[in-house]
């Protein structure tokens, strides 16, 4: 029997923080079902205990995470495996990204790391802290045996508990910004097309987005704009690699919700939208919030090339803002509140200013802060680094 709620070791009371006793470890796979069940209190959101275990697994069964994720447990290593007390929890999640240097760039592998969590009545002793300092000595070189570094040389997070909690352990805050524009009713939709003398977008299927966003030459260009970034300044560059693994994990959680939430509407086919005159695509999930103001349509990713003329950029901002318009029919078609888009280009600050000249973009300070930890320093490639295509996707 895994413990129950209440139970600590040998009944006795819970140890300190800082106890030499506590270590971080793989959980069990009854253990993880255990640690589901103490954290669907902060996140199962609408579905009931049962529904949320079943979409863990569900998720777990995706391309993305079916061979690299870890669920990590803070246990006391005095108690037995599977009785053992969950003091804290959180997930990893291998992933594949690219590292540019000097003028090189490499596929290498990262963690993200997610659902740190800690039980409400074991809140504040110092559980999260020591998980997590752990976790930073563990996680470089984690399922790292078969690269060629053996190790990674940086992992990434997004913080809904601010900046300072995860930087205390070396994961620091990067830019988190984004804009987010209403959804548009289908005659709003039809009149300001008719207006504004915008191209017309058309929606992305699945397989548009794979063979279209997520193909070897696109991948491939990433890859060449890192490496020539990387001639231009000594500081390293990395991206987690945007490739259909991604999407694909998204769509599963946004299906997961769509079929129960709208069990006679058929699922949701169009997954992006794009205008191909331009070159310009994106990808995006619906996420179903707790309550329906929380709905969102996130916009994953964008796909373009940098204009090369004053012209080609016009049109590539036109073709955004055509794009931009087809999400917010998109999000009126699925109940979503909002549109959102992180870590906009120039081009795109461009194109919502076509739309909605008035957009703030949003520096967010507490939730989905993207933070990622470094140890390039300890491989001779210096302190700082720049995170490139930070954008929704690569969220865990
Ligand atoms: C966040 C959480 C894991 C912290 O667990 P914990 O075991 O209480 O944390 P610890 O006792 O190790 O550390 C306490 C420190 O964390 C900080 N902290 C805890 N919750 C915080 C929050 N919501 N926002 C900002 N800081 C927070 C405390 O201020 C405290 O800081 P101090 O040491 O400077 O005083 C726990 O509150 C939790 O599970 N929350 C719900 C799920 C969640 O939000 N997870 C984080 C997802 S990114």
């Amino acid at each position: 029997m895994i413990a129950a709620d209440t139970s600590y070791f040998n009944g006795t009371e819970l140890p300190q923080g800082d106890s030499p006793d506590l270590i971080l470890v793989p959980a069990t796979p009854r253990e993880r079902i255990e640690s589901i069940r103490l954290n669907s209190k902060a996140w199962k959101g609408r579905l009931d205990l049962e529904t949320y275990i079943t979409r863990e697994n569900h998720l777990l069964q995706q391309p993305l995470t079916k061979d690299g994720l870890t669920c990590w447990i803070l246990v006391d290593r005095r108690e037995p495996e599977e009785q053992r007390t969950i003091l804290s929890s959180c997930e990893t999640y291998k992933k594949k990204a690219i590292l540019a240097y000097a003028g090189k760039a490499e596929d290498v592998s990262t963690h993200g790391v997610g659902s740190v969590y800690c039980r409400p009545d074991f809140r504040g002793k110092g559980y999260a802290k020591r998980m997590m300092q752990e976790l930073s000595n563990k996680i470089e070189t984690w399922k790292m045996e078969t690269e060629t570094r053996k190790c990674c040389l940086f992992t990434i997070l997004f913080s809904d508990i601010g900046k300072d909690f995860y930087a205390q352990f070396g994961w620091q805050p990067f830019t988190s910004s984004h804009f987010a524009l209403s959804p548009m009713s289908e005659e709003d939709y039809a009149s300001a097309n008719a207006k504004a003398s915008l191209p017309k977008a058309r929606t992305l299927a699945p397989e548009d987005v794979r063979d279209i966003m997520c193909n070897e030459t696109v991948l491939q260009k990433e890859r060449e704009l890192l490496r020539e970034a990387s001639e231009q300044s000594s500081v390293p560059k990395i991206a987690i690699a945007p490739n259909f693994e991604h999407f694909g994990w998204h769509w599963a959680r946004e299906e997961f919700y769509a079929e129960r939430f709208y069990p006679d509407q058929e699922l949701p086919r169009a997954k992006g939208a794009g205008e191909d005159s331009a070159g310009v695509y994106c990808a995006w999930n619906r996420n179903f919030g707790e309550t329906p103001e929380e709905n969102t349509l996130y916009i994953l990713r964008w796909v373009y090339d940098e204009p090369a003329s004053p012209e080609q950029a016009e049109k590539i901002v036109k073709a955004m803002a055509a794009v931009l318009r087809r999400a917010q029919l998109e999000a009126h078609r699925w109940n979503m509140a909002t549109i959102e888009f992180w870590n906009p280009t120039p081009l795109l600050e461009k194109a919502v200013a076509v739309l909605h000249p008035n957009a703030e973009l949003v520096h967010r300070q507490k939730s989905s802060i993207a933070c990622l930890r470094w140890t390039g320093a300890e491989h001779g490639m210096g302190a700082n680094v720049e995170w490139h295509l930070n954008e929704k996707y690569a969220w865990c």
